[in-house]
Formats: structure tokens, sequence, C-alpha cells
């Protein structure tokens, strides 16, 4: 009897030791996608991610590299006598496996939100005490990608919490992109490389440009503001997560809207569109397959820019790039066009050198460039550059 208990210890404790760690090889680039939430919130349907779906093969946007259709909260509803998750049979009648399928037709992946706590932030049931059935089932419906949210989690912590579904989801034999979300609380860029491809590291991003909202969430440069410090806890697999994207949801202008998606990118992060993809305007569209700035968020190296410089309304960002040379954003905070400047030694690229310049919003050679940039941003704008050798 002793005998065969310390064997079964002996078993758990060395099949615990060689579960794999989360660097499984997904990842590698920073997730690109789209999830439901700040468009529909719990009015998803799955007539609605069709659409979504449907609308980015035809429109480029899976060619330009947009991989993940993520259903974000309020597509569950209840659990059966057994316990398994189902889901809302008014807003998804045909079941998630056939819109995973679908989306799969099509020659993307798919996605699906749950919460570690009891309840999810909408109030739908929560992974709880269902981890391994939860992830047994995602695997069954060939999910691809899991975000996993941190409401009703009184009594819990976050590390264990989300180390028990990073574990949960290994053990389901499936490949899932593991996205944490509980809103930085933790520092998860501490603890969750190990754990997950991405963490959320601030509160909820608003359709605003600045500023902190009552209660929850924050503006587009505020958020980005949360994250600037955290660059060097980001790299290939592991990213830090300032939040889903807000372009072409129509509380800022288009300039505005370019200079977010410049900041996301300039600072590797997920590049996940939250807009309605199937209605719109040819403007929005460009900003989202612009092929030169996203180039910016997916280059092998994997770095997080860092941000060189941030005072009178000018922000200056630098990210290195694999095969030698960087992309530089400046960023006009201010109520009225200025010139932005800066000379290669406030780069920290060595004074004597001549780099290629090239505009990636303008889409236009600036030759060779010897020593300094200067450019006028019109207010609430970027330029965003690259210099190469
Ligand atoms: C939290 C998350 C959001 C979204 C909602 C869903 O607020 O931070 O991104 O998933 O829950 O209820």
């Amino acid at each position: 009897m002793k005998r065969c208990v310390l064997a079964i210890l002996g078993y758990v404790v060395i099949f615990a030791a060689t579960l794999p760690a989360i660097d499984n090889g997904l990842a590698r680039t920073p997730p690109m996608g789209w999830n439901s939430w700040n468009k529909f919130a719990c009015d998803v349907s799955e007539d609605a991610v069709r659409g979504v779906a449907a609308a980015m093969v035809k429109n480029g946007m899976r060619e330009a590299g947009y991989q993940y259709i993520v259903i974000d909260d309020c597509w569950q509803i209840s659990r059966d006598a057994e316990g398994n998750i189902q889901a809302d049979p008014k807003h998804f009648p045909s079941g998630i496996k056939a819109l995973a399928d679908y989306v799969h037709s099509l020659g993307m992946k798919f996605g699906l939100y749950s919460d570690a706590g009891t309840k999810t932030c909408g109030g739908r049931p929560g992974s709880r005490g269902y981890e391994f059935q939860d992830a047994r089932t995602y695997a069954r419906w060939g999910v691809d990608y899991l975000k996993y949210d941190w409401c009703s989690t009184d009594g819990q912590t976050t590390q264990e919490s989300y180390t028990l579904m990073r574990d949960a989801l290994q053990l389901a034999g499936r490949p899932i992109v593991f996205s944490l979300c509980e809103w930085g609380n933790s520092k998860p860029w501490t603890w969750a490389p190990a754990v997950g491809h991405l963490w959320r590291t601030t509160t909820d991003i608003k359709d605003v440009w600045e500023g902190k909202m009552t209660g929850n969430g924050a503006g587009v440069v505020t958020i980005a503001d949360m994250q600037v410090d955290l660059a060097d806890f980001a790299g290939p697999g592991h990213w830090n997560d300032p939040d889903m994207l807000e372009v072409g949801n129509g509380g800022m202008s288009n300039t505005e809207y370019r200079s977010h998606f410049s900041l996301w990118c300039i600072m590797a992060a997920p590049l996940i569109a939250g807009n309605d993809i199937a209605a719109m305007k040819p403007e929005i569209h460009d900003i989202l397959t612009n092929k030169e700035v996203i180039a910016i968020d997916q280059d092998a190296l994997g770095k997080q820019g860092k941000r060189i410089r941030h005072e009178n309304n000018q922000d200056v960002f630098v990210k290195p790039l694999a095969g030698g040379g960087v992309a530089v954003l400046l960023l006009n905070r201010g109520a009225a066009e200025q010139t932005i400047s800066f000379t290669w030694e406030q780069l920290g690229l060595g004074a004597g050198k001549g780099f290629n310049g090239r505009d990636l919003w303008e889409h236009k050679d600036l030759g060779k460039l010897a020593k300094q940039f200067s450019s006028p941003v019109a207010s609430h704008g970027v330029v965003m550059i690259t210099l190469k050798p």
C-alpha cells in the first residue's frame, strides 16, 4: 500500500515537473486579430462574428496578418447537469464548434473568453472549479486563443489561478494562446512570462484620446503612459498588452486613431482590432492595414520600443529592428502643430553614422540622412519613420 502511494506520488511529481513552460512556440510576434468586446460588448452573436471574419478575408486584413477572431464576454450562459459550459442559444444557435469550424475554414484562428473567478465581468459563468473541464471543451471545439479575465475572484491569488488554467490548457493538448487579463494589478510582467503569452498591463481602454475615466478605463495616451516603463519585460512569446484597439469606433479623429495604432506598433503590443470590420470607412481600413507600420509591430527581434523623450508635449519612441536599424515614432501631444527633432546621438545610435530614412505613413523614402531628423507633427498626430543602415 505504502509503495503504491509512493509510486503515485512519484508519478505526480515527475509529471508536474515535465509540464512544458509556456514558451511553446506560440505568439512569437504580438498576436493580431479581432475581438468582439469594444464594439459589440454583450450584443455579440454568431452572425456578427461570421460577418466580421468574412469581411477580414475580403478586405485584406487576414492578408495583413490579423489571424485570431476572438469572442469576448457573454457568449456563455449556463452549465449543464455535468458542468459543461453552454453557449447562449439565442445568440449562438449553431454552437461554438460550428463557429470555430467556420473561422478555420477561412484560414483564420478562433478565440474565446472566460474568467478565473465564479463569474465573468458580464455576470456569466466563470471557470473557477471547472478549469480542466473547460480547457477540454475548448480543445474539442477547436479554440486557438483564450482570454482569461479576473472578475469575481474573491480569495483567489492571480498567479495561482492563472497557472492552474495554463496547466489545464496544456493538458487539454491543443496549442492555445493564453491571454491574461487582470489589468496589471499584481504586476503580471514579473511572473506571467512563464504562464501566458500576453498580459494586460492596465485598466480597460476607452475610445477617447486622454484621461482616466471615473470608475474603470482610460484614454489611449494615458494607457500608453502606463505601459512605457515595462519595455524590458516583453519579448517573443510573452507580451505586454495595453488592451485592444479602439481604431474605428467613432470617438476619436482619424489623426488620433493613426497615433493610437502607431503607439501600439512601436510598443510591440498585440494588435487586436475592436471595431465593426464589416462596416468600416476606407480611412479606418487604411490605418489598420498599413503594412509598413504593422511590420514594426511584428518585427522578428520582438523588442518593445522605449520612450526616450517625454517633455513639452513631445514624445519620441525608438524600437530596434531585426537586421539593424530602428523605427522611430514622434508624437505631438499638444493642441497645435509643432516641429519635433532628434539627433542620432539622442537615440543612442552613435553620432557618425548615416541612415536611409523612410516615412511609414507617407510611404516615402527620405533618402540618406546624416545625423538628425526633424519634421512638423500635427496636433495629436505622429510621424513614424525607419532608419536603416
Ligand atoms: C473586463 C475586461 C474587458 C472585457 C470585459 C468583459 O472589463 O478588462 O476587456 O473583457 O471585462 O466583460
